[in-house]
């Protein structure tokens, strides 16, 4: 018993930096924001789209994360917090808004 339980910290211990290594926010945003900002539906900032997402990156990147993780209500529609996924952590939202101000930045 005692044998499994350290076991299961040390997944966990290796796991961890595994899950936040630079793919975080593409794995983040394949799962959770692609719906909405892969099409650009419902108002959604499309990725990709630099003149989309130009006066929205002016704003900074802590804003973007804060609406991403609490939501925001824009002229364009309403995102929703963390894009309805509230089971995936801060961190990894942040990720995910970093990977999309890339994508918009290239
Ligand atoms: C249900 C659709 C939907 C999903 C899912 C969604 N978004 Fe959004 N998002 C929107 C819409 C719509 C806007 C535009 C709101 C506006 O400006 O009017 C937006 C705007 C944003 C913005 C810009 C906010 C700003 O201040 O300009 C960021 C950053 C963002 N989303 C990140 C994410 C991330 C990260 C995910 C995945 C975790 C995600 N979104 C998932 C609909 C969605």
């Amino acid at each position: 018993m005692k044998l499994n339980k350290l076991f299961v910290v040390a997944v966990i211990a290796i796991a961890a930096p595994i899950l936040a290594s630079a793919d975080e926010g593409a794995d983040t945003y394949n799962a959770a924001c692609t719906a909405c900002h892969g099409p650009g539906i419902a108002g959604a900032p499309k990725v990709g789209d630099a003149a989309a997402w130009k006066d929205r990156i002016s704003k900074g990147e802590e804003t973007l994360v804060k609406h991403a993780i609490e939501g925001f209500q824009g002229d364009a529609g309403m995102m929703p917090p963390k894009g309805g996924r509230m089971d995936i952590s801060d961190e990894a939202i942040a990720a995910a808004v970093k990977y999309m101000i890339a994508q918009a930045s290239e």
